[in-house]
């Protein structure tokens, strides 16, 4: 065994960027790299430059060998009544390689092509993933909650001609019909002038269609009758250049256009084997369960490819948490020996109100809890600490995003010490630094606040937002980019979006976005995409949306809108707007609340201030508002508000 101290030292900022070599050695490559790193045209890093690989081989086929009987995924559905499956590694192999066939030779999907999915918690959700992987075709997975509008919205984006969903699954004890949704999802995308020509549905109960929605001739495919006619098919995995995109994650930003982020197959892959391996601590023989959504990048990471390219046993759950009890959970730890255990902190939160003794009542061992997406309140950190982990297991908070492909901050569990509340230092090879305003580094241990970036570029980083590079250079680099013209990237910093503060001890402490951001619940919401859906409605004229603090979720949204000219307020216009809202978006999005008001705050430009609606609805107060064109409606806004609550 390599001593651990020695290891841990061939991160140290000397040994950049070799030091990914770590990582990309723990996967299995056709051909190896000539460049570990090509930073010669910023920000547009290169990693593992002339590598070649396949993600899905990495993380079926290579495997086989030694664990084809052991299973890769456990899938809990959300009845209890009905069976927990086990899918081994050779089984997966054979469903990836008959899903790849129909992709390829019933759909015509190519190598680079996009594939859209707007699929829940289903193990299908994983073998479609992994046969795109196989493909070399891009996949973009649309999380289940989202709306049909907003899933065709991302697929008009992509330019994705196959939709694969599902007809329904179990959510709080509902069977609820999701494919309705593919149809919303194609009518959009029609009208942003592009065609989803085929619609591929996996059914819940195969053999038996659990959705109103009536499939449509020639574009709608039950996926077990097409995967019939490939029965035992084998479709070589293509091999890949190490910087081929392996998927897209669309995540929100200050536009109303999602984001879709691209991520490598290399970089990223070798990013999240090396994460899970450190920082989950995760050995094959581990049961590991990351009680999150595929949907979102934690569950693309670190329920799919880490832990299958490390080639260990993933649990995944199809339902809500809490259902039928908030025992649940700690059922499921319990009954399939579930050792390492991985959520977010609404979860937690929940769990703690609903059933705070619980895990008590439940034997199940826990070495390893991980926390990730929000900030956690440390009296939460501490239930989850003494309550779930029952003070034997080591908690890591993790911060990084959906542009990151894997952790930024952490703790090494068990080496480093942890501290509630705030998720430690840079992760090995992540050299992060707060700056101020103008770009001067904020110290360590002087309480002051701060934007925190990353010097170094990392191979777990995005490549691109799909289709609009610019946006990627101005939002991520262009704040703090020393020289536009330098070749070098210590002039190229990466600027999170997140605030937060540094202790004397080097460990961070995340306060949350700086941008037009809301993450509510852990979800990432863009205020202008909340905006938008509002402006639906007809009779609004301005729609501003503001975070509020929530008991559960960490924050809410609340929408404040004006109406055009002449109309009257009444809660069928608040409703038809948290109406457009589930529709646009989701029903995740939906505000807490919708007050109409007569105007907004105002700068003298005409800018709606945001800042100052949400600190009347968080603390009634807002400081001094002078420099506003319409002080006065403030108190206008207090005044409704606090009548109303
Ligand atoms: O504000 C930070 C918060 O979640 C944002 C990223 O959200 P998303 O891209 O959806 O990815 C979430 C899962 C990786 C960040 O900008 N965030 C994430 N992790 C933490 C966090 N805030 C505090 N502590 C964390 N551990």
């Amino acid at each position: 065994m390599r001593p651990i101290r020695l290891f841990f030292e061939r991160f140290s900022e000397q040994y950049f960027p070799d030091c990914f070599k770590e990582y990309a050695e723990l996967l299995t490559w056709d051909s190896y790299w000539h460049t570990i790193l090509d930073s010669s045209n910023p920000p547009f890093w290169k990693w593992f430059v002339g590598g070649r690989l396949n993600a899905c081989y990495n993380c079926v086929d290579r495997h086989l060998a030694t664990r084809h009987n052991e299973a890769a995924l456990i899938w809990v559905p959300e009845p209890e009544g009905e069976t927990t499956q086990a899918i081994t590694y050779q089984e997966l192999y054979q469903q990836v390689n008959e899903f790849a066939a129909v992709l390829r030779e019933f759909c015509g999907v190519e190598t680079g092509d996009r594939v859209t999915f707007h699929l829940p918690m289903v193990p299908q959700l994983p073998v479609a993933m992994l046969a795109c992987a196989r493909l070399g075709a891009i996949h973009s997975e649309v999380f289940g909650g989202f709306s049909g509008a907003a899933c065709g919205d991302r697929a008009a984006d992509a330019t994705s001609h196959v939709l694969v969903t599902m007809d329904g699954y179990y959510r709080n004890g509902q069977l609820v019909d999701h494919k309705a949704k593919a149809d919303e999802a194609v009518a959009t995308a029609h009208e942003r002038g592009h065609e989803i020509d085929k619609v591929l549905v996996w059914r819940r109960h195969p053999g038996s269609y659990g959705s109103q929605s009536p499939m449509v001739e020639g574009r709608d495919f039950f996926v077990d009758e097409l995967l019939a006619e490939q029965r035992g098919k084998v479709v070589d995995p293509v091999s890949m250049p190490a910087e081929a995109p392996l998927f897209l994650m669309y995540t929100s930003g200050t536009t109303a256009r999602p984001k879709g982020c691209q991520h490598s197959t290399g970089g990223y892959l070798a990013y999240v084997a090396g994460t899970s391996k450190y920082y989950q601590d995760i050995h094959p023989d581990d049961t590991y369960w990351c009680c999150a959504d595929i949907g979102w990048i934690t569950g693309h990471s670190y329920i799919v490819y880490g832990p299958l390219a490390l080639g260990t046993t993933s649990v995944m759950y199809e339902g809500a948490p809490a259902y039928p009890d908030p025992g649940r959970v700690w059922r499921i730890a319990e009954r399939l020996g579930v050792s390492i255990f991985h959520t977010a902190p609404t979860t937690i939160r929940m769990l703690r109100k609903l059933g705070p003794d619980e895990p008590g009542k439940y034997h199940y061992r826990f070495k390893h809890m991980t926390t990730v997406g929000e900030p956690i309140e440390p009296e939460v950190w501490r239930w989850y600490y003494e309550t779930a982990g029952k003070r034997e297991a080591a908690i890591v908070d993790t911060w990084w995003q959906t542009e990151n492909g894997g952790f930024l901050g952490s703790t090494l569990p068990a080496l480093q010490p942890m501290k509630p509340g705030s998720c430690g230092p840079g992760v090995l090879g992540i050299y992060p630094v707060i700056y101020d305003e103008d770009g001067n580094t904020v110290e360590a241990g002087s309480g002051q606040a701060g934007n925190i970036c990353i010097r170094n570029p990392w191979p777990g980083i995005f490549q691109t937002i799909w289709g609009q590079p610019e946006r990627f250079v101005e939002t991520y680099y262009q704040k703090y980019c020393r020289d536009p013209e330098s070749k070098d990237w210590h002039d190229w910093p990466y600027f999170a979006g997140d605030g937060a503060v540094q202790a004397a001890d080097g460990y961070f402490r995340i306060l949350g976005r700086v941008d037009d951001v809301i993450n509510v619940a852990g979800h990432r919401l863009g205020t202008k995409e909340l905006e938008s859906a509002s402006l639906t409605v007809e009779e609004i004229a301005e729609a501003a949306a503001v975070p509020v603090v929530d008991e559960l979720r960490g924050r809410a949204v609340e929408m404040y809108v004006s109406l055009k000219p002449g109309l009257k307020p009444s809660k069928d216009i608040e409703d038809r707007v948290a109406q457009a809202i589930d529709r646009e978006i989701g029903k995740i999005a939906r505000p807490k609340n919708v007050w109409v008001v007569t105007d907004m705050p105002k700068t003298r430009s005409g800018k709606i201030m945001r800042r100052v609606i949400a600190s009347i609805s968080n603390f009634g107060d807002v400081g001094d508002v002078s420099t506003l064109a319409n002080p006065e409606i403030v108190d206008d806004i207090r005044h409704h508000i606090q009548s109303d609550k």
